[in-house]
């Protein structure tokens, strides 16, 4: 949440800054703001912050703001609304600190009491501010010192960059819990919370340490203990498509969440290259880091993950148990962790997250690793916080993905878990007939997705109608339940409509109640052992006048049911979730996009949430 952008180096920062924010606007775009130091022959702080997008302060950033050195950031409000003065950067009362930061100060109450009684006036709402005022009472030698004071009085997570009109020729930045990156360029040097904004200018770069800070000049960087001891953190290389950062235009060519759904076959192909062995019928997961005997002594399988991961989870467990017959569920790692979990040690524990930063997953794979529990990793960000907290796991090489809305992460995180129940099924019962007929079923995907992705046009259609409603159900039976509540999760989060998942089973036991001509109902029926059950429970709807969208395989007979049918290619039974899946993205997709919403940056999301 919040994104962060930092640079040093001989050309003129607020343009670099700007066009850094505008690739992190995703991460929260509440409000934007920039600081520069510099220019002319007394090095002065200017800072420009505006609530809205990052284009709205480019329009009215004055026309001399001039300096090689400054600090950006796009906001996710938590403390106090999205306006103006809560905007960051954030500064001090003589105006020549400025900070912007990730994260939340936990004890920013505290800390604001103890400034007022010290008779600093606080202008903001926000715990961010309380930062510039520490930085700028301190009287210390260097701006390194003055930033470590600053954080040894401050408890909580942060990810933030500081400049200061008195050292000029530097920017100090510091990570807790909140991650930063240094990119290293050609006599400049930027900073980052999210690559994103640094690939355009390099792809060397440096992953800052949580306890670490770092100085950075035009000439390179130092990194330090937050007790300025030094630590050494050598930058690296990256081997990135960079293709996958260019910019889309808000809404001009679909956006990102378009640009990333019509991905999908291509990433599915890349997250099953080379781990699918179709001689022995089974996966080969290097990064496991568990031999057979290891994966033959699990008893359970545990996967924690957070919103459409923990959905995606769901079929997870689903595919584990059917494959491997291990006992397996999902659960919100949002509760897991409160909850004083009994770690078990023949349980194998697994993270799932696109960003590898989602805090609850996070603390969830710490307290597991605490407790003595092995855990592993489905994560898309390579040496992300969750990729590195892990004892091993499977990376999902999606690709960057931009949109708030998940798709193209889900679906690969859909075939880790496929990949991870066949090999866990193969050193168990698994026959080498069924992990073939598997292998089949995965290789054939891309190509069913793609088919899928074809009929975008029909879906369009439907998709138009669903957007009238105020208030929409999404239903589906055992596999088909994780489909339909990531498919109502997908709906709510872009068009704003109130969409709500059930069992089918469920539907007489309460919900019935609700379906009526403006209530309609997407329902996800597969061929399947539950077929005629489901079909049943069409009936029940369409007797009471609720408008069905049904997401179906070819040849289902649903009877003289009234409904939009949506065929989806047959798969293996167990892979049929994620072509499910498929059509209620681009529903929702569509529904958003009729409505005028702006569907890569839903209101009130971001796309990582780094904050508990
Ligand atoms: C998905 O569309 C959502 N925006 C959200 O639920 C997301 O899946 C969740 O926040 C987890 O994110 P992660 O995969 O980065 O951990």
């Amino acid at each position: 949440m919040c994104g962060i952008v930092g640079y040093i180096g001989t050309q003129q920062a607020a343009p670099l800054l700007l066009e850094g924010l505008t690739r992190l606007e995703h991460r929260g775009y509440d409000s934007a703001g920039i600081a520069v130091v510099g220019g002319g022959t007394t090095a002065a702080l200017r800072i420009a912050k505006k609530a809205g997008r990052v284009r709205g302060l480019q329009a009215d950033l004055p026309k001399r703001f001039t300096g090689k050195v400054g600090i950006g950031h796009t906001r996710w409000a938590t403390h106090g609304p999205a306006n103006d003065v809560n905007a960051h950067p954030h500064t001090n009362a003589t105006h020549d600190v400025a900070v912007v930061h990730n994260g939340i100060i936990d004890n920013a109450a505290a800390l604001r009491h103890r400034l007022a009684d010290e008779g600093v006036e606080l202008v903001s709402d926000t715990d961010t501010e309380v930062l510039a005022h520490l930085v700028g009472l301190s009287t210390a030698d260097t701006l390194e010192r003055r930033v470590s004071e600053a954080l040894a009085l401050v408890e909580g997570t942060y990810g933030l960059a500081v400049v200061h009109a008195d050292f000029p020729d530097r920017i100090v930045v510091g990570r807790n819990g909140s991650p930063l990156i240094i990119g290293v360029g050609e006599k400049e040097m930027h900073v980052a919370s999210d690559l994103a904004a640094l690939v355009r200018y390099t792809t060397t770069v440096a992953h800052l340490e949580d306890g670490e800070i770092a100085t950075l000049t035009a000439t390179g960087f130092t990194t330090y203990r937050t007790d300025l001891s030094h630590t050494s953190r050598p930058a690296t290389t990256l081997d990135l498509d960079l293709t996958a950062y260019d910019p889309v235009g808000d809404g001009a060519e679909g956006g990102h969440m378009h640009r990333e759904m019509l991905d999908q076959p291509a990433a599915a192909e890349r997250v099953l290259r080379g781990r699918l062995d179709e001689r022995f019928g089974t996966a080969h997961l290097g990064g496991l880091n568990m031999d057979a005997r290891e994966t033959r002594a699990i008893r359970r399988v545990k996967i924690l993950g957070c919103g459409s991961a923990y959905y995606v989870g769901q079929m997870g467990a689903s595919l584990v148990e059917e494959l491997a017959r291990i006992p397996a569920d999902a659960e919100a790692a949002s509760e897991f962790r409160y909850r004083d979990p009994v770690i078990e040690p023949d349980t194998l524990y697994v993270a799932v997250s696109q960003s590898g930063e989602t805090i609850d997953t996070l603390l969830a794979v710490e307290e597991i690793r605490r407790k003595g529990g092995r855990v592993i990793g489905l994560v898309n960000v390579v040496g992300s916080a969750i990729a590195r907290a892990c004892d091993g796991g499977i990376y999902l090489h999606a690709g960057p993905e931009v949109a708030v809305a998940s798709t193209k992460a889900l679906t690969t995180m859909f075939l880790g878990f496929s990949l991870l129940a066949l090999q866990l099924g193969r050193t168990r019962d698994l026959s080498i007939a069924d992990g073939k007929r598997l292998i089949a079923g995965l290789q054939a995907l891309p190509a069913q997705i793609e088919e899928v992705l074809k009929s975008e046009d029909q879906l369009a259609l439907v998709a138009a109608r669903l957007a009238e409603a105020e208030s929409l159900f999404f239903i589906g039976r055992v596999r088909g339940f994780p489909v339909a509540r990531e498919g109502a999760q997908k709906f709510k989060e872009i068009t704003y409509r109130h969409a709500e998942a059930y069992q089918t089973s469920e539907l007489k036991h309460g919900p019935l109640a609700l379906i009526s001509p403006v209530v309609p109902t997407v329902a996800i029926v597969p061929d399947d052992e539950l077929t005629d059950r489901n079909v049943a429970a069409l009936h029940e709807i369409s007797a009471r006048g609720g408008p069905l969208v049904v997401v179906t395989h070819p040849d289902v007979d649903l009877g003289d049911v009234r409904c939009e049918r949506i065929d989806v290619p047959r798969s293996e039974r167990e892979l049929d979730p994620i072509l499910m899946t498929i059509p209620l993205q681009v529903l929702a997709f569509h529904a958003a996009t009729t409505l005028g919403l702006d569907v890569d940056k839903p209101r009130n999301l971001a796309k990582s949430v780094t904050v508990e």
